[in-house]
């Protein structure tokens, strides 16, 4: 039966209902009798309680596919769709004084709600049970298959069928988005054009099961189809990876199902997180609207304004990314040719890349394991070898905060200008005050791993206005004022765009939530997995309150971090190393390092889970669960 047929019926059916449900309520209200009232009533009222009804059931969306019944959010619908109709009518029955007593409507709100959801369960479960009464009956089904997909993997797919030599399956339908293979055949089955109809095509062609095969789609687009899929009541199954089909590794065998792909969905360390208001994509929407598809606009202005309100500095500077906001600084911080800057070893190669930018000699100093970032007695030790340091280059790692009143004394003692690269971790604060407002610039990331993302981007701050003013002026390529274009100065292109910054300022009214939620995951993870012998967790010190970018744990056991990742990795998660300290690296090899090697026993000991704040329970219990298996807890 077509679907629209089936959905009239299923409105008469409702009709029924509603109607049955009302000579109930007149039943049960006056004791089991039916009074003359009730038909002088009936076609005042009753017709227009079932208009009203029914109108309000396609409103809440009732009508829009067979296959949603007796979900629970169809059963919600069906509440919020009667009890609306409900409100409806009596307002109704007061203005038009209708003469149906109110008693009734209640009651048969109550009736409509049970007649109309028993009713949509009972065909659920009908329609769920088919295939065992056919069993049952010795009529054995073959499951009708749908093929998302007729491309190449779904031409392997059907010779896999084909191999198989089975009645089990019979393949009725593929649905391809490519409008060149409408009404096409792939091996004699007909493909139809757009996989966006595929809940329609699905009820059309009876399938009990449907297999995606197009592992070259993109994550958004298959969670966009999972979601199609669960509107109906098919069996969803999707081919292996890309790597597996690559490989020749595809088999029907291969195939996972539904229940698999949702919980084996890849988890990542920290992937971009956009508001569930749309907050980023209104300020985008203003940048198009008044056409600032540049990199100035009112979105840059006001992102550094409320970036700076947010941290408590005075001045910012959107750029391109964190790392031209270092470069930018060490250039504001006067460091030039020849210039010695201390740097945190332990951290990303963007954090000392801008130092050779600059043409200055980088000297690595090591962390300590009560911050893991820069130990104040390593550079105590480098201002005795290098008086002469220009700058200080610390990191907040991971979200942890360096241990400031330290190193800002220290900077203060031999007159070095302290910059905070707080990359990774944007809303830590370090008693009370936030990361990056310590030195005389701070800097912050919004690469697409970062706590809040603009796919890219980067901010420094400072309360020194002329510097500030400076920085913009470098990253409009130093345009000197006057008509033409005159560059007294060696300009950049670092300005970051309008558009980018509209997904920033969206992007900073969550960070607070983005925090909780990675306290919480870093919590979850220290609940379920401090027990395991030889795991320890980053330092979460009482002066510190991280953002917990990431959480780190380091490994002393029989189990490496080695094991943890090729672990996680098997279960399709995301896991890395510790940051390879900057004076292991080949490149910077050749340049100084003060400490004793906490820093490398940090990498080689280290590994960071993921902290994804999309994250689930389902999906940190995954992970907890992977990692327990290493020591058999599971
Ligand atoms: C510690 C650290 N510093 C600097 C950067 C550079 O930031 P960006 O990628 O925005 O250039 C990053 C991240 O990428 C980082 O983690």
């Amino acid at each position: 039966m077509q679907l629209k047929i089936r959905q009239t019926c299923l409105f008469f059916i409702d009709a029924v209902l509603i109607n049955i449900a009302y000579y109930l309520a007149y039943y049960l209200r006056f004791g089991g009798k039916i009074t003359a009232f009730y038909f002088e009533t009936y076609f005042t009222s009753f017709l227009m309680v079932t208009v009203v009804t029914l109108i309000s059931f396609s409103f809440f969306n009732l009508y829009r596919s067979l296959w949603r019944y007796a979900s629970t959010s169809e059963l919600v619908n069906l509440f919020l769709a009667t009890t609306s109709s409900t409100a409806i009518e009596i307002i109704f029955i007061y203005v038009f004084k209708l003469g149906a007593p109110r008693s009734i409507i209640l009651i048969a709100w109550m009736l409509i709600i049970l007649l109309v959801g028993g009713t949509r369960f009972s065909y659920r479960i009908l329609r769920n049970n088919k295939k065992n009464i056919d069993a049952f009956t010795h009529h054995k089904a073959r499951t009708r298959l749908m093929i998302i997909g007729a491309g190449d993997a779904c031409t392997v797919l059907l010779r896999e069928i084909e191999n198989l030599r089975s009645d089990a399956y019979s393949v009725v339908v593929a649905l391809d988005d490519d409008p060149n293979k409408k009404n096409m055949t792939i091996n004699n089955i007909p493909i139809h054009y757009g996989i966006n109809n595929l809940v329609e095509v699905a009820e059309q062609k009876h399938i009990d099961e449907i297999i995606i095969a197009i592992p070259s789609a993109s994550q958004a687009r298959i969670s966009e189809i999972m979601d199609l899929c669960r509107e109906t009541s098919c069996t969803i199954k999707t081919l292996p990876s890309l790597e597996d089909m690559l490989d020749g590794k595809i088999s029907f065998k291969l195939i996972r199902d539904k229940k698999n792909i949702t919980s084996n969905e890849r988890l990542w360390l920290s992937s971009p997180h956009m508001s569930d208001e749309g907050l980023e994509i209104k300020y985008v929407q203003e940048a198009f609207d008044t056409n600032w598809i540049a990199p100035l606009g009112n979105n840059v202005n006001m992102f550094e304004k409320e970036l700076a309100e947010k941290v408590g500095s005075q001045y910012a500077a959107a750029l391109v990314s964190g790392t031209e906001a270092i470069h930018l600084a060490l250039k504001a911080a006067g460091v030039g040719q020849g210039d010695i800057v201390f740097c945190q070893s332990l951290t990303f190669s963007a954090t000392a890349n801008p130092i050779i930018y600059q043409n200055a000699i980088p000297v690595f100093i090591d962390s300590d394991y009560e911050t893991w970032n820069m130990d104040p007695l390593a550079l105590e030790q480098a201002f005795i070898k290098y008086p002469e340091a220009k700058a200080v280059l610390v990191v907040h790692l991971y979200g942890l905060s360096a241990d400031m009143d330290k190193i800002v004394s220290i900077c203060k003692k031999y007159n070095s200008i302290l910059i905070e690269d707080a990359a990774e971790s944007l809303g830590t604060t370090y008693k009370g005050r936030y990361t990056g407002t310590f030195g005389e610039y701070g800097i912050f990331s919004f690469n697409g791993n970062k706590i809040i993302t603009t796919s890219g981007g980067g901010m420094l701050i400072s309360n020194n206005e002329e510097r500030i003013k400076k920085v913009q002026f470098w990253a409009t390529q130093s345009r000197d004022v006057a008509r033409h274009y005159q560059h007294s100065e060696l300009g950049f292109n670092y300005r970051m765009s309008n558009i980018v910054a509209g997904i920033g300022r969206g992007q900073l009214q969550v960070l607070d939530q983005r925090v909780e939620k990675k306290r919480y995951i870093f919590d979850y993870y220290k609940k379920n997995l401090s027990s395991l012998e030889g795991i320890e967790f980053m330092p979460h010190n009482s002066w510190n309150e991280p953002n917990f970018w990431l959480t780190c744990i380091t490994l002393s056991g029989k189990i490496k971090p080695l094991d943890i990742m090729d672990a996680l990795e098997r279960e399709n998660i995301e896991s890395r190393p510790v940051w390879k300290p900057m004076h292991l690296q080949p490149f910077f090899a050749k340049y100084d390092f003060i400490g004793d090697g906490v820093a490398q026993n940090l990498f080689e000991t280290g590994v960071c889970l993921p902290s994804d704040t999309k994250m689930t329970d389902g999906d940190l219990n995954r992970v907890v669960t992977t990692i327990k298996k290493l020591w058999g807890e599971v």
